[in-house]
């Protein structure tokens, strides 16, 4: 993770971003230190700290700075110029911390974790907005896995990790109307037991929520029956307010960066 202490709207590279609807810096540090003490205290997961750098507001999103996988990182090459001087800086802190780097040929967009989401052993890659098409053929002779890549078609939705979040090898919460038909044929037929959502819960970026074990840490905001839903089949619902973190468009999932 990485405190938000450069964190601002200082561009706008989505739909949720306005330079005129400014974060409330002393809200989003202590929304983000709400976080931070659910995922170390409460569920007791071990957090590494990247340090933060001014004049890089979004490398908050540690979940964007690429896919971790055996030691290795996959590093993201992001789109927009405006995120592209995070690459160093994760580079940086992964070689010092003894992973292997993998880049990218430059012409390749990828956004890590935002758009390449584990289901079982098959990753999902999300395609269109910020990661290509074309990147899961490299993923998947890398990981030595199969990756389904599905394009997205909702610009508010422009990672895969706004709209799809797996609970586990065969479930998964999702908006099927951020997907098209060919890749909602695709997750059905990957993904058994799935609960799709209503626009407005996923407007409060509930897809965008950790899964640890039982638990789910979810946005604050979402509809109670969402909240029973997932508690009816056994999830530990936890939500956080993270307003100040979805007006840049992002949310629980993309301030954490799994190293394992
Ligand atoms: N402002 C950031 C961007 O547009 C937000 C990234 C959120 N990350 C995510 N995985 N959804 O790139």
């Amino acid at each position: 993770m990485c405190r938000p202490t450069h964190y601002t709207i200082a561009y706008e590279i989505n739909p949720w971003m306005r330079l005129t609807r400014q974060t409330a810096h002393d809200a989003a540090r202590r929304q983000w230190q709400q976080l931070y003490r659910l995922l170390t205290h409460r569920l007791r997961a071990r957090v590494r700290l990247i340090r933060p750098v001014r004049g890089l507001p979004d490398l908050v999103f540690t979940a964007n700075a690429g896919l971790v996988a055996d030691g290795v990182l996959i590093r993201s090459n992001f789109r927009f110029p405006e995120r592209q001087g995070e690459e160093a800086v994760v580079e940086g802190y992964f070689q010092r911390h003894g992973y292997q780097i993998v880049r990218l040929p430059r012409r390749v967009n990828f956004e890590g974790e935002g758009d390449a989401v584990w289901i079982g052993s098959t990753l999902l890659l999300g395609f269109r907005f910020r990661s290509d098409a074309t990147v899961h053929e490299r993923l998947g002779r890398l990981l030595r896995c199969e990756v389904l890549p599905v394009e997205l078609r909702d610009q508010r939705f422009y990672h895969l990790d706004t709209c799809f979040c797996p609970l586990g090898p065969t479930s998964a919460v999702w908006y099927p109307r951020a997907f098209d038909r060919y890749g909602c044929r695709v997750i059905a037929s990957r993904v058994p037991d799935t609960i799709a959502v209503s626009e407005a819960d996923a407007l409060r970026f509930c897809c965008n929520s950790l899964v640890i074990g039982r638990d789910v840490v979810m946005p604050a905001g979402v509809s109670n029956s969402l909240t029973r839903r997932l508690g009816r089949r056994g999830w530990v619902v936890h939500e956080v307010e993270l307003s100040e973190f979805l007006k840049a468009g992002g949310a629980a999932k993309c301030l954490v960066l799994r190293l394992t």
